[in-house]
């Protein structure tokens, strides 16, 4: 038996008697961005402590994580929002729930999958988030040291993540318990909710930054430069695997300054470079012949929107693949290593502790296009493709200029459109729809 009166930072089977108290929230900068709080209280729990064995300890748990995911609702925020998250006691308390809503749920979509514990990848990934929900809940308020340290350690054991999902849903697919476009969905959903976890504990991770605290969103996000850098990173990667790059022009329209978080924009233009430089050597095969043809990258905007054009002379994609591209299984190249690719494409873009040192291939995986969309939906922005079969492919990237795109959260997992039904006319930014569904997750 275990005497229940714990406030000890790290993670034991003793708990502090008002573990299922859900915290009232106190930092959530506007009305608008949190549905009020939630009904649930402790009432009937008496104050002081008693005793459970381990095994119901984990029941409790199990059953507060369900209620977590079922009774409970994220709360969808705008980058805007997110930029004034500064106070780290404020957006500690927030995410102390915050964070285990999400974590949940993505237990209880995972736990959705048909024979979802026949998949070791699924196991894993559903332990990893169980244990990352069962870490936050031990918690207090004033475990500022140890909410960090702990938010860190969740940040590093879900590196790769992305990795775990893919692999999971590809083996869900091979056994034909899913459809492609079923596994899409789940991966798509998955993925989306992914990224919000990943700003908010970073934004957490970056204001109480020991050295110099600071916001994860640049409020004076230059994409001229991000892509420069973008473009750069792409290039090396190319020559690693080509042993040359063909040129890319960068051409400055508007010198646009906007609230944006760099490592997405930049993980966004990387995979665009990526496609079109991979494109454009295939299609030329020497840099001589490649120098007629340069990648384009054209930055503009006006008051609401940035829009950044990758424009590529690589022969463009056959139109009848046009819309499998968007397809997390669908890849024209040798498919990478997975491991190799997971090494390299699943390391969180602001993961500060990252310690990868391997070399990514430059295609091969099958989710630079979802993904990049998936980011820009995520934060009220867009992403197309345009092919010109036999001659070359136009991406255009939207951003919210305002920053006030908001979070694009599901919240409810069969009343959202698949991917594909978007092209039908009930996309609309990052708007919602009459029962609040927010349509810009994909
Ligand atoms: N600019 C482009 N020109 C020609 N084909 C393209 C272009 N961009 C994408 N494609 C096609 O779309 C496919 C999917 O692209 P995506 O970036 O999602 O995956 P990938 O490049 O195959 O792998 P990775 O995830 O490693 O980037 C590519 O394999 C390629 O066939
Ligand atoms: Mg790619």
């Amino acid at each position: 038996m275990k005497r229940l009166a714990c406030r000890c930072t790290r993670w034991c089977h003793q708990v502090y008697v008002g573990l299922p108290a859900l915290r009232p929230f106190s930092c959530v900068p506007s009305a608008s961005a949190v549905r009020t709080s939630h009904s649930f209280t402790p009432g009937s729990i008496l104050p002081g402590t008693v005793e459970v064995s381990k095994q119901r300890f984990e029941e409790l748990l199990e059953s507060e994580m369900v209620h977590f995911a079922r009774a409970l609702r994220p709360h969808p925020m705008t980058l805007q929002q997110i930029l004034h998250l500064t106070d780290p006691t404020a957006l500690r308390t927030f995410l102390l729930e915050e964070l285990p809503i999400r974590y949940a749920r993505r237990v209880q979509l995972v736990e959705s999958l048909p024979n979802w514990k026949s998949y070791p990848s699924m196991r894993m990934i559903r332990s990893l988030y169980a244990d990352a929900f069962r870490r936050l809940r031990a918690l207090t308020q004033d475990d500022k040291d140890s909410f960090r340290s702990t938010l860190q350690d969740i940040k590093r054991r879900n590196a790769n993540m992305l990795f775990h999902v893919v692999k999971g849903a590809r083996a869900v697919r091979t056994n034909k318990s899913f459809t492609d476009e079923q596994v899409n969905r789940f991966l798509d959903e998955f993925l989306t909710a992914r990224i919000g976890t990943d700003i908010l504990s970073s934004q957490y991770l970056s204001i109480t930054r020991p050295d110099s605290p600071t916001s994860i969103i640049n409020p004076e996000c230059d994409p001229v430069a991000v892509v420069r850098a973008a473009a750069n990173d792409a290039a090396t990667l190319c020559r690693h695997h080509y042993g040359w790059s063909p040129p890319i022009d960068i051409v400055d329209v508007g010198q646009v300054r906007f609230p944006f978080i760099s490592q997405y924009l930049n993980y966004i233009m990387f995979e665009l470079l990526k496609n079109s430089l991979r494109a454009v050597v295939e299609r030329y095969g020497s840099r001589q012949v490649a120098e007629a043809y340069p990648i384009r990258v054209v930055i503009c905007g006006d008051d609401d929107t940035v829009v950044l054009r990758v424009s590529d002379c690589g022969g463009g994609i056959p139109l009848d693949d046009m819309d499998q591209v968007w397809s997390y299984m669908f890849t024209t190249a040798r498919p990478a290593c997975e491991e190799v690719a997971a090494a390299n494409a699943c390391s969180e873009p602001e993961d500060e502790d990252s310690d990868d040192d391997g070399v990514a291939p430059l295609a091969g995986f099958g989710c630079g296009l979802p993904l990049s969309r998936n980011y820009a939906c995520y934060v009220g922005g867009w992403l197309e493709l345009n092919s010109i079969p036999e001659f070359g492919t136009d991406a255009y990237l939207y951003l919210n200029r305002s920053g006030n795109g908001q979070e694009a959260l599901r919240t409810d997992v069969d009343a959202l459109p698949m991917r594909g039904s978007l092209l039908n006319g009930s996309y609309n930014g990052s708007s919602c729809d009459s029962s609040g569904i927010l349509l810009a997750t994909e």
